[in-house]
């Protein structure tokens, strides 16, 4: 048997895998074409190397390292921290914000409220966003955050939550309770998306985070993921039910997602499916 050079025999090994591993050299050719250059250990073998004719698939030279370099990628992101520290630290500040703003609207629509079942509600989902906020300042000082430190993503979240305020009161300033009652509704659940969006991303975070920070945001997570789906789900059900009543059709009160308990996006979904067979 003829003995090959190390580098002639190399190329014979490489250019047999390529018939397994690649059937055909269009993939490579995309490869080229997208910038994807080989390693710089393969260059001067590339570049004495022709443009395989087509048909001979088995000596594309490309082959080797095109899917090496994929699955290197693939590993390398596998291996960085799976989740960008700073917005970590943004959303817990905007969390923050959140809950302080929340408690303004609730103590707000509050004083709007005429239907007493709704106004039970509210004062209970009070309560529990004062809690909330010792929830996420614990999670802070736990995290070594100040959670009254000042961003700019924080200051539009207190904008937006002093201009619910300022809605509230403009609706109020007219002498419409029925109007200022809808407007509260729509303002808890405008406070409430981004709190219940909130809750959902540092979830999010908590599941890919991992040692003492993913403990922390898995504790926060779990004590306050159900208070959020609810407070969303079962205002906007209030905010419907409210609407239609005041078109003057029949509406459900308390509306179908308090009779039904509902705590997930698809329950709450169901229930209003289901209002027609509840009037
Ligand atoms: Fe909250
Ligand atoms: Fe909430």
């Amino acid at each position: 048997m003829k003995m090959l050079s190390n580098e002639r025999r190399g190329k014979q090994t490489f250019t047999l895998k390529l018939g397994l591993l690649r059937p055909s050299c269009m993939i490579t050719k995309y490869a080229e074409r997208l910038k994807f250059l080989p390693p710089p250990a393969f260059r001067p073998i590339l570049d004495q190397e022709d443009p395989p004719p087509e048909g001979r698939h088995a000596f594309c030279p490309y082959a080797l390292w095109t899917p090496r370099l994929i699955n290197l990628n693939r590993s390398i992101k596998m291996a960085k921290a799976r989740y960008d520290e700073a917005q970590l630290k943004d959303l817990l500040l905007q969390m923050m914000e959140t809950e302080l703003g929340g408690e303004q609207v609730y103590r707000t629509a509050l004083t709007c409220a005429l239907n007493d079942d709704l106004r039970a509600e509210w004062e209970e989902y009070l309560d529990e966003t004062l809690s909330h906020q010792n929830v996420v300042r614990h999670a802070c000082d736990q995290l070594g955050l100040n959670a009254d430190e000042k961003a700019p993503s924080r200051a539009v979240v207190k904008l937006i939550g002093d201009s619910l305020v300022k809605a509230m009161e403009l609706a109020k300033s007219s002498g419409n309770a029925v109007l200022a009652e809808l407007v509260a509704c729509e303002c808890v659940v405008h406070a409430e998306t981004k709190d219940h969006a909130n809750w959902e991303l540092l979830g999010k975070v908590a599941e890919a985070a991992t040692g003492e920070t993913g403990k922390i945001l898995k504790d926060a997570h779990k004590r306050v993921e159900k208070d959020e789906d609810h407070h969303l789900y079962h205002t906007q059900g209030w905010c419907r039910e409210l609407w239609i009543q005041s078109l003057g059709m029949p509406a459900v009160l308390p509306p179908p997602e308090e009779v039904k308990q509902v705590e997930t996006a698809i329950g709450a979904s169901r229930a209003e499916q289901q209002r027609k067979s509840m009037l």
